[in-house]
């Protein structure tokens, strides 16, 4: 049982305005998708950003943990999209796509996404992207849309696993989180504006434009089973597309992809 979306009544859809966002800051959380949640069960509004200093759980896609030490960008965008329920895993591609045009400008090399939603620079892992949903009669009633970046490289080491796949904006430029949110929330508005109104062409073009995995070899697990074959980008519904060796197409709209050469 879930309830009635805000958003709609009798079925007509309410004309909505631009996203418009309010920043909740904290020095130190668990996790900001954690106090989102929180807040979203105290009715917060859409657009709420929930944004800390550091996270003592942060947490990432597949139940890995997320570095959070201080001098990085975590936040959770409280969203309630009343999206159809097939199109909730273009949240976190709208949220890899602002993570990418809001520090290309700042760095100045180009920024890649591997699907679905982890944004690389230099061939390394700059930043990722962790949504939840609630969905209710198949419609996304609420999204948290948390998004970590690299900013600092944290003078006191980083993970060994991290070490060669990791990559700080402080390796190339100095950037001030403050600024980086500022720039990734104004990209976000933009593409989840187009995601509302169905737009999706400009979405799917910018992101193959940037697709790191795009003509690679891949191997993606999804559900129960991997396939593997050649990347070819994603398609209109940002499903990642996949050759195989046969020759036959596979769309994959959910899964890990566990290696690329
Ligand atoms: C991933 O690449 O696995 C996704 C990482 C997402 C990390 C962010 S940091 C802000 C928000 N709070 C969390 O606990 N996780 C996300």
């Amino acid at each position: 049982m879930c309830s009635q979306s805000t958003d709609s009544y009798n079925g007509t859809p309410m004309i909505r305005g631009p996203l418009e966002f309010s920043i909740r800051s904290f020095d130190e959380v668990s996790s900001t998708s954690d106090i989102a949640r929180e807040l979203a069960k105290s009715g917060a509004a859409e657009g709420t950003v929930v944004v800390a200093k550091r996270q003592t759980a942060g947490r990432g896609r597949f139940s890995s943990r997320w570095f959070s030490p201080e001098g990085g960008l975590y936040c959770t965008v409280l969203l309630r999209p009343d999206i159809p329920a097939q199109r909730s895993h273009l949240l976190g591609m709208t949220a890899g796509l602002a993570v990418a045009d809001a520090i290309e400008p700042a760095i100045g090399l180009p920024a890649q996404l591997k699907w679905p939603n982890d944004i690389y620079l230099t061939g390394k892992k700059v930043a990722g992207v962790l949504t939840e949903t609630e969905v209710c009669n198949e419609r996304v009633r609420l999204a948290l849309v948390g998004i970590g970046i690299n900013v600092q490289r944290p003078d006191s080491g980083v993970p060994d696993q991290l070490r060669g796949r990791a990559v700080w904006l402080s390796e190339l430029v100095g950037v001030r989180p403050a600024d980086l949110l500022t720039a990734v929330l104004d990209a976000f508005a933009l593409w989840y504006e187009m995601l509302r109104s169905g737009d999706l062409g400009g979405m799917v073009e910018s992101y193959n434009r940037r697709g790191l995995l795009r003509g690679r070899d891949v191997e993606v697990r999804s559900a129960d089973r991997v396939t593997a074959g050649r990347c070819r980008g994603i398609d209109a519904r940002g499903a990642l597309v996949i050759e195989q060796p046969s020759g036959s197409i596979k769309t994959i709209v959910e899964g890990k992809v566990c290696s690329w050469s």
